[in-house]
C-alpha cells in the first residue's frame, strides 16, 4: 500500500513567506500604481561583490577547458573552500578538521535535512518565536515539539528546562526574528544542559556576521563542551548575498555522538546518498568570500544593511514604538503600537503606507502582537519607509 506522509496535513496551508508573497501580489494587482517597499523576507538587495563575480567567471572558464573542467565533486565540498572555512573559525579560536565541514546549498535545506540522521517521533525543543522552517520540517517528520518561550521577560532568549531533556534543541543566534543574541554565559548554560541531559543542539548561525559586540559568540563552538553536543549550520546567503546562488555549510564535530554513534559519520553517509554537492562555480565564488579583498567589500555591505536597521530602530524609538534587535542583527522586532494583532498591523502597513513587513505571529504564537522589519532593503527605500512611519504616527 502507498499513502502520503500524513504529517503534511498538520502543516498550515502555506509557508509564512509564500503567504505574504501571495497577499502582496494581490495588493499589487489591485493597486498597480502604488509603490511597495519590501521589508518582509530577509532577502538581500545589494548585488554580489565584484571579486566574487570575477571568481564565478573564472570558474566558468575552468569548466570550458579540458584541463580544468570539473565533473562530480565530492559531496562534502571542495577542500579549498573547507580549508578557508576552517581558517575563518580558527580566527575565533575554534579548531576544526575539514572532515567536520560539509558544504551545502544553504542553511534552510540542512536545517530540515539534518532530521534524516535522527529517528522519527523524537522530542524537539524549539524557541518561540523563531524561523518557521524548523517547526515545519519537524512536523513533516512527525516529531514532538516542545516550545520554549521567548518574551520581554527574558529578552527573547529562552533557556532550557526539564521538559527539554533528551531532545533535539534548535537555537538561532542572532535570532531570527527578534535579533536577540545569546551571550557566552547563557550559551554555556545551554551547552552544559545538553551534555548533562542527552540533547543535541542544532545551532543556526546564519546571521553571525551581523554581530558587532565583541563579547558575543559567533559560533557555538566558542563554548567549552559544545563539540560534544552541537551541530552548527551557517549560510553565505546574508553575508555574501547568495540568497539566489545557494551555498552554506554544516559543521558536525567528530565528537558528537548519540548512543555512541558518530553523527558526523551518519551525515557523511546521508550526504553521499542524497546529495551530489554544490556546483564548482558556486563553491569557487563562496571561496572568494574569504579573500582579504572580498572581506573588505563584505564589511561595507554589512555596514550598509546595519545603517538601515539602525535607522529603523532609531525612527521607531523616536516614535515611542517599542523595539528590539537591529544592533547585532539585520532585523528589528517591534511591538505593534496600538495593540494591533500581527496580521492587522501587516494590513495597516501595506494598505496605509505601502510597506511590507513580516507579522510576528508567523514566527510562533509568542510573536503575536509583534512585527518584523528588515534592514536588507535599499537605503533609499528604508529612508522612504521611515518617513512614512513618521508622517503616519505624528498625525
Ligand atoms: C527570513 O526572512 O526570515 C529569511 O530570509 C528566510 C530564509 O532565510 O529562508
Amino acid at each position: 500500500m502507498i499513502d502520503i506522509n500524513k504529517n503534511f496535513t498538520q502543516l498550515s496551508e502555506d509557508y509564512l513567506f509564500r503567504n505574504i508573497a501571495l497577499k502582496v501580489a494581490k495588493f499589487r494587482e489591485e493597486n498597480p500604481n502604488k509603490k511597495i517597499i519590501k521589508m518582509g523576507i530577509g532577502d538581500v538587495s545589494l548585488p554580489i561583490t565584484k571579486n566574487i563575480v570575477k571568481s564565478f567567471h573564472k570558474a566558468i572558464d575552468d569548466m570550458s577547458k579540458k584541463e580544468t573542467f570539473k565533473g562530480y565533486g565530492n559531496e562534502q565540498g571542495y577542500d579549498f573552500l573547507r580549508e578557508n572555512i576552517k581558517k575563518y573559525y580558527q580566527n575565533r579560536n575554534v579548531i576544526l578538521d575539514i572532515d567536520e565541514i560539509f558544504i551545502s546549498d544553504g542553511a534552510k535545506s540542512d536545517l530540515g535535512n539534518i532530521l534524516d540522521i535522527f529517528d522519527n517521533n523524537i522530542n524537539v525543543t524549539i524557541s518561540n518565536p523563531v524561523y518557521p522552517a524548523y517547526v515545519d520540517a519537524n512536523i513533516i517528520n512527525g516529531n514532538k515539539i516542545n516550545f520554549i518561550n521567548g518574551d520581554i521577560s527574558n529578552n527573547f532568549l529562552p533557556t532550557l528546562d526539564d521538559k527539554c531533556k533528551e531532545s533535539l534543541v534548535y537555537i538561532c543566534s542572532p535570532n531570527n526574528p527578534t535579533g536577540a543574541v545569546y551571550d557566552k554565559d547563557s550559551l554555556k548554560n545551554i551547552v552544559d544542559f545538553a551534555n548533562r541531559n542527552n540533547c543535541i543542539i542544532i545551532f543556526d548561525s546564519a546571521y553571525e556576521i551581523f554581530i558587532e559586540d565583541q563579547n558575543l559568540p559567533h559560533s557555538i563552538f566558542e563554548i567549552d563542551g559544545a563539540k560534544n553536543c552541537a551541530i552548527e549550520i551557517c549560510s553565505f546567503s546574508k553575508s555574501a548575498g547568495f540568497t539566489g546562488v545557494r551555498c552554506g555549510y554544516t559543521i558536525i564535530p567528530k565528537e558528537v555522538k548519540l548512543n555512541k554513534i558518530s553523527l558526523n559519520k551518519l551525515w557523511f553517509r546521508r550526504q553521499s546518498t542524497k546529495f551530489n554537492g554544490v556546483s564548482y562555480i558556486t563553491q569557487v565564488g563562496a571561496n572568494e568570500f574569504f579573500s582579504e579583498a572580498s572581506q573588505k567589500e563584505i564589511v561595507n555591505i554589512v555596514k550598509y544593511y546595519k545603517r538601515n536597521s539602525k535607522l529603523i530602530f532609531d525612527t521607531l524609538t523616536k516614535l515611542n514604538i517599542l523595539c528590539y534587535g537591529g544592533v547585532n542583527s539585520p532585523y528589528v522586532w517591534l511591538k505593534t503600537p496600538n495593540k494591533e494583532s500581527s496580521w492587522e498591523y501587516f494590513d495597516l502597513l501595506l494598505e496605509g503606507l505601502g510597506i511590507v513587513g513580516t507579522p510576528g505571529v508567523g514566527f510562533g504564537k509568542n510573536g503575536e502582537g509583534y512585527f518584523r522589519l528588515t534592514g536588507f532593503s535599499s537605503y533609499e527605500d528604508t529612508i522612504l519607509a521611515m518617513n512614512k512611519f513618521e508622517e503616519f504616527y505624528k498625525k
